[in-house]
């Protein structure tokens, strides 16, 4: 971990947490307003480390909501089974039951492969604030890879051949692959999303660009979420498979430029899906993990957007 950063022209301090991807921004108190100047200043940390961390915060829903509207349009969740009775822009992910045996929120069971979220999705919402309130002492990490180095690690060949060229994206095809992931690890934790997974199942295939400019910065990055995308549209079935066995291989497989996030109560963590890939490690169940969640559509001059 590099040291802290002290730049004259930010308002707070902030260090980097990989050498890549990351960047814990210290001393800041999210449950209080923040002006428009120091927001600014916490949008161009996270625009270059596209995981940003902010330790030992105490927030209610409400101060989560004031500090997400700040950075995007809150996106409302229409899961009423996840969703916070108190603010339907938070979501629980949560392994703990009510006393009538329901789930308090999601499981995140298909957290466990590389993903990005929501590519399943015609516009997906990118921006993404995880808050942990209760985490298990071991396992339940957070990874990230970063696909601007995934992007700059492809041959000049490659880059061309996919520069304008477009994913298809199936939650279909990503159920399938969850289910072999999760098979790995015990069928119980599949049953528990399943009403989840049936009604997602619904959604229609959807495009987007392999390839992503940032408004910027310029970088580009890669969109290639193998797990959710089937096939690369306007090239044969021959093509399309040895372009995505390329993509997952830099993505994913031997990317170098992954930040794992130990998490810590308090921890607010938020990323950027248009730039990273994640996914969780496993942990036991018979653990509390309790973690709220904000989605956001991040305004288009200042983020990439897939659509
Ligand atoms: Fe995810």
């Amino acid at each position: 971990m590099s040291q802290v950063q002290e730049k004259s022209q930010f308002d707070f301090e902030w260090q980097t947490l990989s050498e890549t991807t990351g960047a814990e921004i210290l001393g800041i108190d999210l449950s209080k307003e923040l002006s428009s100047h120091t927001i600014e200043q916490i949008v161009e940390v996270w625009q270059s480390s596209a995981v940003l961390l902010f330790r030992r915060q105490w927030l209610t829903e409400l101060d989560m909501v004031r500090f997400a509207g700040y950075l995007g349009e809150l996106e409302v969740m229409l899961r009423q089974d996840i969703a916070s009775p108190y603010h339907r822009q938070v979501a629980y992910i949560s392994n703990l039951l009510y006393e009538d045996g329901k789930n308090v929120g999601a499981l995140g069971a298909d957290e466990l492969g590389w993903h990005t979220d929501q590519t399943y999705m015609r516009e997906p919402s990118t921006g993404a604030m995880l808050y942990a309130v209760e985490v298990p002492e071991l396992g339940g990490n957070t990874l990230f890879a970063n696909q601007y180095v995934a992007y700059e690690s492809l041959p000049n060949d490659i880059k061309v051949r996919i520069n304008n060229l477009k994913g298809v994206f199936s939650y279909e095809y990503r159920l399938r692959n969850y289910k072999k992931e999760i098979n790995k690890i015990g069928a119980d934790v599949a049953k528990k999303d399943d009403a989840n997974s049936k009604s997602r199942g619904e959604t229609p295939e959807v495009t987007h660009p392999l390839v992503l400019t940032h408004p910027v910065t310029g970088r580009k990055a890669l969109y290639a979420d193998c797990a959710t995308m089937m096939r690369i549209e306007g090239v044969d079935e021959r093509e399309s498979a040895e372009l995505i066995e390329i993509l997952e291989k830099v993505t994913a497989v031997n990317n170098q430029a992954v930040y794992e996030h130990k998490w810590q109560e308090g921890d607010l963590l938020m990323w950027d899906n248009s730039c990273v890939m994640h996914r969780r490690t496993n942990y036991e169940m018979k653990h509390p993990r309790f973690l709220k969640r904000i989605t956001m559509f991040m305004p288009d001059h200042l983020f990439c957007r897939p659509y």
